[in-house]
């Protein structure tokens, strides 16, 4: 697979330092109020598929990604994700990559979520923040090991009986090899598929796995009538956020937690997403979803039903 690597050119260092500037004063009042870093919505949805094993109806996953510790991401909006993470009880937690701004960041943001973490099973995939140029990958795969928790790159891991977690490596400053993964599932029920960039997935016609979990587009970061100004993807905004049905398999793409470049975001809120597998006909649900932060408020929601066989 063609690999494109990620470079800082003068635009993206000029966006860096413009970024760090700003990062102080993302805390100020009106400027917290209009700039929506400083929110967290989390959602919970149902999850059904024919392929579940029927022995873990009701198996649960919490999905997290696009961490962006360092600089530009505040305290608060840190203490807000690990508060929801400790609410938001679950059977495993997914990381999908991107745990630090810089990747020298990535591994300070796995030792402190490490503690925090310790009684959980946790998962995790590269993303192109962590690894930026290849030479930070050893970096952080000895701050995963060192934490106790599991990185499949390009292999799966089992996730209960009958479904296996499948993990890819980052599309841009990586090599995905979905191929090799292909072979490793074979024979499987269920694979759920985690990987940080959603542009991986775009050129596998015949998808091996039955959902897959992504992030790296942070919802666009800064919209405008809902497209977003700068696109992170290849494919602009194809794979922008929420659900996404391609080559008959499922993508949920979350818009993370922090920001790149810019401590900046609109009509994009930072998500944590909750998954709640169950065996049945194909659909999803949206059992409850909550906003806290600035301007947040708790909400439940009605439980709406999107049946695909409905369109
Ligand atoms: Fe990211």
């Amino acid at each position: 697979m063609n690999v494109r690597k990620q470079t800082d050119g003068p635009a993206r260092s000029l966006m860096r330092s413009v970024g760090r500037v700003m990062a102080p004063f993302n805390s100020l009042g009106v400027i917290r109020r209009i700039n929506g870093t400083e929110r967290l919505e989390t959602l919970v949805w149902e999850y059904s598929h024919p392929l579940w094993p029927e022995a873990s109806d009701g198996f649960s996953a919490l999905f997290v990604s696009d961490i962006h510790y360092g600089k530009l991401l505040s305290r608060g909006q840190f203490d807000r994700m690990t508060e929801a993470m400790a609410a938001l009880e679950s059977d495993c937690v997914l990381l999908g990559g991107d745990f630090g701004e810089d990747p020298e960041d990535s591994p300070n943001c796995i030792g402190i979520l490490a503690p925090i973490l310790r009684d959980r099973r946790v998962i995790a995939v590269p993303g192109n923040h962590d690894i930026r140029g290849g030479i930070y990958r050893e970096t952080l795969e000895t701050a995963v090991k060192n934490a106790g928790w599991e990185m499949p790159v390009n292999c799966c891991v089992p996730l209960t009986d009958g479904a296996v977690l499948a993990g890819l490596d980052d599309f841009r400053e990586g090599d995905p090899d979905p191929e090799a993964v292909r072979r490793e599932v074979q024979g499987t029920p269920f694979v759920l598929l985690l990987c940080h960039n959603p542009d991986a997935l775009a050129d596998i016609a015949s998808p091996f796995y039955h959902l897959a979990l992504c992030g790296h587009t942070h919802g666009g970061q800064v919209t405008l009538f809902g497209r977003p100004i700068f696109s992170s993807s290849r494919y602009g905004g194809r794979y922008l956020t929420g659900w996404k049905r391609e080559n008959g398999a499922d993508i949920l793409i979350s818009n993370g937690i922090g920001t790149s470049l810019l401590p900046v975001r609109l009509g994009a809120t930072p998500q944590m997403i909750k998954i709640v597998f169950r065996r049945g006909p194909e659909g999803r649900k949206l059992l409850e979803s909550a906003l806290s932060g600035c301007g947040g408020r708790k909400q439940k929601s009605g439980g709406k039903t999107h049946d695909r066989r409905r369109g």
